[in-house]
């Protein structure tokens, strides 16, 4: 959500920030600007609302002076209604002081009125601009003293413009380490094809970038390779991110198990657990922790850890467990499942887990992102840029991992396990038999462009695919859809079931099918339309559902992983078919990284 971009090099500013600007778009936002001083070396503010098309109208002819700082940001609204005068840059009284914020003060109130009892003077009702008057009274470190909340902040000032100054805490913010050049950006993808190295930012460091080089504190800065190939980061022969991602699913699963995944020997190597092997095998319970489609990536682990390792396992919504009150649990481990590695309550609850001194892992996909670096130990995905706002990739990808994990963790191998370990190594051949089908997901997707409103249901691994299946029709196609559990069709929402209430039931073969047959049984007597997810071979679905896509066998453990691509595919065509930009969907952003 929103972004950050700045720049300080040889070359004109302006263009180079106006460009990894448009690279941070699928962050989502609703206004833009840009600061920078231009050839009269005088300091100019444009910012406006809406897309980065109306800046670049408003930029028309605008050049930076070359060797001058230059600072940009995409706003996505916490405080203050989206509009031109609450978009960034902000400054402060004398119009000296230029800065970007991402995140959000939570003492802004306070430390506005005591501003304002010095005769500052504020132009916005956003929370951020306090930040502009505190650096004008107290200058930049104290003035990052003094706040309460979560930022990545870039300035600029008119005595030093050949100066760009930085800080960190809580919001994501990269560093680009050029020749003689320094860019920043808040998501590494921007700066790909410019850098071959970066500083991921710690939370409480601060420094400036100039001509001569940079200064960072008080931690000593790390620089790191930036691996992440221009290529992949767009979009290939797609029209979509979003639909490039659902194709990636292969590759991803393929990538999450590479040098992992041994199936004809029957190991698992996760390099990154290896340091605390020790402590989870004295772990009493495991507490999985996330959001939205991670969340729901985290229902299936919790069945996963449950079955492959006797392990107590449980689910957490981040949101809630954050403010929970609840006993220390000695021996708990936490698991945190997030795409990003910045979701302001994912990193919320790690950070109390770490205060409860728990274990806390990770399944990550962003190198060096904030829960990756928190958490005590933890596995990557490898699942490469994920840029649509909408997770598929990495749905696949953090299911794949909690498979190894599960495996990882199991005290014995059994034969069930080694057949696992088999069909993972072969599953992303099935997922390719499913893609190959996206044009009968197409027209049935069109066959159901009539319908407002969506059940869907699962039961066991099936429940959290329905759930996540919902979310996705949900979020690209702004249609009411409920993920439901079979079992509960009957406690409420059979109520709703008519000619006009679809529902798309994941029926495949496993232990629950015949109870999901009855539920097929019950919607069909009362005139519902049913799309069925069926197994290849079945013969009895199609006596019950008005349309089948069938998905190949598997087993059920991983059913989540094969089940969900025809549902993501379901759920694009839908979206695309009413218009809509599947890749950046209204009111989402990528990475909440506020609360
Ligand atoms: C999923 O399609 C959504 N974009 C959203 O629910 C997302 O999964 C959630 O915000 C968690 O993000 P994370 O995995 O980056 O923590
Ligand atoms: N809280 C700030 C605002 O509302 C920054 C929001 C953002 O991260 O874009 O302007």
């Amino acid at each position: 959500m929103c972004g950050i971009s700045g720049y300080i090099g040889k070359k004109e500013g302006l263009q180079i920030v106006l460009g990894n600007l448009r690279k941070l778009e699928y962050r989502g936002y609703d206004s833009a600007g840009v600061a920078f001083f231009n050839l009269g070396a005088n300091a100019e503010i444009i910012k406006t609302v809406g897309k980065l098309d109306n800046l670049e109208r408003a930029l028309r002819g605008k050049r930076s002076l070359s060797a001058t700082a230059a600072i940009g940001h995409t706003r996505w609204a916490t405080h203050g209604a989206p509009n031109q005068v609450n978009a960034h840059p902000h400054s402060d009284c004398r119009g000296e002081i230029f800065l970007v914020h991402n995140g959000i003060i939570e003492n802004y109130q306070d430390l506005k009125s005591e501003l304002i009892g010095k005769k500052h003077r504020f132009r916005s009702q956003t929370d951020t601009e306090v930040l502009t008057h505190l650096v004008e009274e107290y200058g930049f470190e104290w003035a990052l003293k003094k706040i309460v909340g979560a930022y990545a902040i870039a300035l600029i000032n008119k005595k030093e413009p050949q100066k760009l100054y930085i800080a960190r805490l809580g919001s994501p913010l990269v560093v680009g380490v050029g020749e003689k050049e320094y860019y920043i950006a808040s998501d590494p993808t921007a700066l790909a094809g410019l850098v071959k190295k970066v500083i991921y930012l710690k939370d409480g460091q601060r420094g400036v970038l100039s001509l001569g080089g940079l200064e960072i504190g008080p931690a000593r800065p790390k620089i790191e390779k930036l691996d992440i190939d221009p290529e992949q980061a767009q979009k290939g022969h797609f029209p979509h991110f979003m639909l490039k991602e659902i194709f990636e699913g292969p590759e991803v699963l393929r990538s999450a198990l590479r040098g992992r995944l041994s199936a004809d020997k029957g190991t698992v190597k996760l390099g990154g657990l290896e340091g605390v092997t020790d402590k989870l095998k004295n772990i009493k319970k495991l507490e999985i922790l996330a959001c939205g489609t991670s969340y729901y990536s985290g229902l299936a682990g919790e069945l996963l850890f449950e079955e492959l390792t006797n392990l107590p396992t449980e689910v957490m919504l981040a949101s809630e467990y954050r403010y929970a009150k609840h006993p220390i649990k000695k021996g708990t481990a936490a698991l945190l499942i997030s795409q990003s590695g910045e979701t302001a309550d994912t990193l919320a609850a790690l950070r109390k887990a770490n205060h409860q001194k728990n274990l806390t892992l990770g399944i990550v996909n962003a190198v060096g992102s904030s829960i990756a670096r928190e958490t005590v130990a933890g596995v990557y995905n490898h699942a490469g840029p994920e840029i649509g706002v909408a997770s598929t990739k990495a749905f696949l990808s953090q299911l794949g991992v909690l498979a190894l994990m599960a495996l990882y963790l199991s005290p014995k191998k059994t034969a069930a396990h080694r057949e696992i370990m088999r069909e993972l190594a072969i599953l992303p051949e099935k997922i390719k038999m499913v893609l190959a089908q996206s044009g009968k997901i197409k027209q049935l997707a069109k066959k159901y462009l009539k319908y407002k409103n969506f059940l869907y249901l699962g039961r066991g691994y099936n429940y959290p695919t329905a759930l996540e299946g919902a979310l996705k029709i949900k979020e690209i196609a702004y249609v009411h859809a409920e993920g439901y559990a079979g079992g509960e069709m009957k406690h409420g929402p059979i109520a709703l079931i008519d000619r006009d209430f679809p529902t798309v039931a994941l029926a495949t073969q496993n232990r629950v099918y015949e109870k999901m047959l009855s539920n097929l049984e019950e919607i069909k007597a009362r005139s519902g339309p049913i799309l069925a997810i069926a197994t290849v071979g079945d013969k009895k679905i199609a006596r019950l559902a008005n349309d089948v896509f069938y998905v190949p066998k598997t087993v059920e453990v991983l059913e989540p992983i094969l089940n969900i691509v025809p549902l993501q595919l379901f759920a694009y065509h839908f979206g695309t078919l009413c218009g809509y930009d599947v890749d950046k969907p209204r009111n989402l952003a990528k990475s909440v990284t506020v609360e």
